[in-house]
């Protein structure tokens, strides 16, 4: 089959003839119709993930049709349309992940292939109201907002939630699901157009960060944030518990912009905030998440769908933050 592969430490990704994969005791093989990139994608590729293992197939993200089931396995998914859950190995606990733990991609070969082999515990079916290329964008990303926002954050309808880097996949799902729960959301942006796309989809406002003022501004728009969601981090945290109303939520997950140099630990204790860490889902959080996009008709937000063949194209894109929302490839 054909799969775009990774050597090594900043090589390009290059399409390759490699073996098919073959269900073991208990697993799946997906023949894939789309697969989506997620930041992560970009960080193995420059060196800087842990774990780093070549070659490796790229890709956590993925859409198809079960082709092949193991031992063990129930014969109804031969054939079913699946999206596949990228957070492997979970474990029992709803706090946090086991120590076995690993997400599709890294250790494992992902999705960026004809063909993945998954746990057949990792198939969900695809929402019907969405197509392959939709399907695909949704789950890592579609995961983590909805964990960080509903387990971790307990948001409410009602409140007023904060996203940053509205460009992004993460945030872009925490967006739109924030926004199907019934908040008022307001989100930052390097871009203004990536500002006025988030408002056509429904914020109520929000403030390009590459401006020195961007929260003052943001406050005198919004006054405080009963949450905030961020995968950003960097000098701009420190604004994020100015911004954060008495008693506020400020749930993370990435770091895409380092380590904050300045927490003003006086104000997190006198404003009562709670800081909240959170990566991928538990299964229960997946299903939920599935589960919530069904009812509320959620659709990704699709950047540009390249064919597998332009998979270094599309990290390009990613890595220079031109998109908005998830850049998907399509494979058949
Ligand atoms: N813990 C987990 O389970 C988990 C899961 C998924 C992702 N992550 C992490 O979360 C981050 C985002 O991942 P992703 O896949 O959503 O990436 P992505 O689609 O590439 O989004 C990155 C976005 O971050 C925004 N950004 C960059 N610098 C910023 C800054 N200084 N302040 C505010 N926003 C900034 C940009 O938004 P604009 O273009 O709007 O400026 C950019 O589009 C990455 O660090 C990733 O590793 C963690």
């Amino acid at each position: 089959m054909k799969a775009a592969v990774l050597e090594g430490v900043g090589q390009p990704v290059r399409l390759q003839d490699v073996s098919m994969p073959i269900a073991g005791k208990g697993e799946a093989v997906v023949k894939l119709s789309a697969a989506a990139l997620n930041h992560r994608d970009v960080w193995i590729q420059k060196g800087q993930y842990a774990g780093l293992k070549f070659p490796i197939v790229l890709g956590s993200d993925g859409a198809g049709a079960v082709e092949s089931v193991g031992d063990g396995v129930d014969k109804m998914w031969l054939g079913k349309n699946v999206v596949v859950n990228p957070s492997v190995s979970w474990g029992e606990s709803e706090k946090t992940q086991a120590k076995a733990f690993k997400i599709l991609g890294l250790p494992d070969d992902g999705t960026f292939a004809e063909l993945v082999k998954i746990p057949a515990a990792n198939l969900a079916e695809k929402p019907e109201h969405l197509s392959f290329v939709e399907a695909a964008a949704l789950p890592l990303a579609g995961l983590t907002a909805y964990r960080a926002l509903f387990s971790r954050a307990k948001l409410q309808a009602g409140e007023t939630v904060l996203i940053t880097g509205i460009g992004g996949g993460v945030a872009l799902f925490g967006l739109q699901f924030a926004l199907a729960q019934g908040a008022t959301v307001f989100v930052t942006s390097g871009s203004d157009e990536k500002l006025s796309k988030a408002k056509a989809l429904g914020a109520a406002g929000g403030v390009n960060y590459k401006q020195p003022d961007w929260a003052k501004e943001l406050q005198a728009q919004a006054g405080g944030f009963d949450v905030i969601l961020d995968s950003a981090g960097g000098e701009g945290f420190g604004n994020l518990i100015n911004l954060a109303a008495a008693g506020g939520r400020i749930v993370f997950v990435g770091a895409t912009a380092g380590n904050p140099p300045n927490l003003d630990m006086r104000k997190i204790f006198w404003k009562q905030l709670s800081l909240l860490g959170s990566t991928m889902g538990s299964p229960n959080d997946f299903n939920a998440m599935m589960t919530f996009v069904s009812e509320k008709k959620i659709m990704p937000v699709v950047d540009a769908v390249l064919p597998l063949t332009d998979a270094e194209a599309a990290l390009r894109r990613m890595e220079n933050a031109a998109q908005f929302g998830k850049i998907v490839l399509s494979i058949s």
